[in-house]
């Protein structure tokens, strides 16, 4: 049997006169008085492979009937040269197999344009569309870079737990896991949940973040970082919130934010030009088909400095701007989203690092500064989508994390590990989360974040 080939590589390196084999899915079938071209795509690229289908294939009548868009097929034939514009060659099939067939009555994909509400309803179906095709080879490509990245710079993956005792970030917004039968959940005399009898024995949860186990592997390998699912249930209704993201957390011990924020826009910039350089058509796609600003963003965030500002400084852009906001611009108040974009898209126009915000709006494991007021947090902020970024030198000193701690109202003893940790070698240390569905965003300038995940799970959506 002859060894299939992918169609990125027909349509880059293929040359007439070699005989292959594809496999794949009809998108589109023309026919002619006396033969029809069959377009297939396998997934390995934007624009398919065009098959001529002639007389001569065996069967020939019975076969066209049966390859209608979304057909499954395997075809040997021959490359020639394509007099079509657009494509060097093209295959003259000898032979056609038909895996399955689609019935084109029912077939939800038809050739004209789908919005992409639609297609989230059919997302056991909609990896057969150009765009997401193209999204999720840009996410694959964008996976490729950051482990890249961290791995050329001696960086460790490590594996952070999916489920976990602590909440991290402090915000209560946890999903529980229990291996409890619902309908007998054990309770304690104060008629609250008994979670010292549930599986765990004590009250576990999904991670909302891999930074504290991050910290621990840290302080044994130096650089680590984390690439995994992440959990939040927050019931925010939003084109930038999943309740089941992926997250990637590096984190360096002998660090400080200067390091962070120099490494977050390194990383950044060469996730960037990987996609480019891997991804071109897919880019081009986006840049025609989604966002006109696609290639521009990707020109801007290569080949310019990021904007650093402090938050104080942030306010104060704020309140000098003559837009009105819908939120209050106030020093201590947390920043939403569209302060973000205003600093990000109209005043700085390119990612905007946003350092030193008051400690009360953000996480207890944050460096206190000198002030005392503020702490050591970096976000970055990038247009259209605001924080795509949320990072943090680490508090490394024993007593002042214990007061951090205890002043948010958590629970000194559950938190004993983290502060052995500061007990036991400490060093300055920095790192941060990147949302990984943000960063597809936007390289893709996709404005829903569920459509560059391919099964999304957010407030009553769990299907497929
Ligand atoms: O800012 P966050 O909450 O930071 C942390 O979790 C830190 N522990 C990271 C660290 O320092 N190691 O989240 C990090 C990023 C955000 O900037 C955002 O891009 C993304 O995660 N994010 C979400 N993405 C999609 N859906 C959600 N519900 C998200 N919540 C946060
Ligand atoms: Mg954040």
């Amino acid at each position: 049997m002859p060894t299939t080939r992918r169609i990125v590589d027909l349509l880059r390196h293929g040359q007439p006169d070699e005989s292959v084999t594809i496999k794949g899915w009809v998108r589109t079938k023309r026919e002619q008085k006396e033969f029809s071209f069959v377009e297939v795509n396998d997934g390995s690229s934007l624009a398919g492979l065009q098959v001529v289908v002639n007389q001569e294939v065996p069967g020939y009548a019975e076969t066209i009937k049966r390859i209608n868009t979304g057909a499954s097929v395997e075809i040997s034939g021959t490359l020639v040269e394509s007099p079509a514009k657009g494509q060097r060659v093209e295959l003259k099939a000898a032979s056609i197999a038909v895996y399955g067939e689609a019935d084109p009555e029912t077939y939800p994909l038809q050739k004209k344009r789908h919005s992409f509400e639609f297609l989230r309803d059919i997302g056991h179906l909609r990896s057969r569309t150009n765009t997401l095709s193209a999204v999720f080879r840009v996410r694959n490509a964008a996976s490729t870079a950051i482990h890249q990245f961290f791995q050329e710079r001696g960086f460790l993956w490590v594996h952070t737990p999916i489920i976990s005792a602590s909440d991290c970030e402090g915000a209560g917004e946890m999903f529980t896991v229990t291996g409890f039968d619902l309908k007998k959940v054990p309770l304690t005399a104060e008629q609250g949940v008994d979670f010292s009898k549930d599986f765990f024995g004590k009250h576990a949860y999904l991670t909302v973040s891999g930074q504290l186990e991050a910290e621990i592997m840290a302080m044994a390998f130096s650089n680590v970082y984390t690439f995994g699912p992440t959990f939040r249930a927050e019931n925010s209704n939003t084109s930038r919130h999943l309740a089941e993201f992926w997250m990637v957390e590096p984190e360096m011990a002998f660090c400080d934010l200067e390091g962070d924020m120099d490494l977050a826009e390194a990383f950044l910039k060469y996730i960037f030009k990987y996609v480019l350089e891997t991804c071109p058509e897919d880019m081009e796609f986006f840049n025609q088909r989604i966002d006109n600003s696609v290639l521009a963003t990707a020109d801007n965030i290569i080949n310019n400095e990021f904007a650093r500002v402090t938050y104080t400084e942030a306010i104060a852009l704020l309140e000098k701007a003559s837009k009105t906001f819908e939120y209050p611009v106030e020093w201590g108040l947390d920043l939403q989203s569209e302060h973000e974009r205003y600093l990000a898209e109209e005043h700085f126009k390119k990612p905007t690092i946003v350092t030193d915000y008051p400690a009360k709006i953000k996480a207890f494991y944050m460096r206190l500064n000198d002030d005392e007021n503020t702490v050591r947090a970096m976000d970055i902020l990038a247009p259209k989508i605001g924080e795509i970024i949320g990072g943090s030198q680490r508090e490394e000193r024993l007593d002042v994390l214990e007061r951090r701690i205890q002043a948010q109202g958590l629970d000194l003893a559950e938190y004993w590990w983290y502060l052995d940790l500061r007990r036991y070698g400490t060093v300055p240390h920095a790192g941060f989360g990147l949302g990984f569905e943000r960063l597809v965003q936007f390289l893709t300038g996709m404005s829903n974040i569920r459509d560059v995940i391919p099964f999304p799970r957010a407030p009553l959506d769990v299907e497929f």
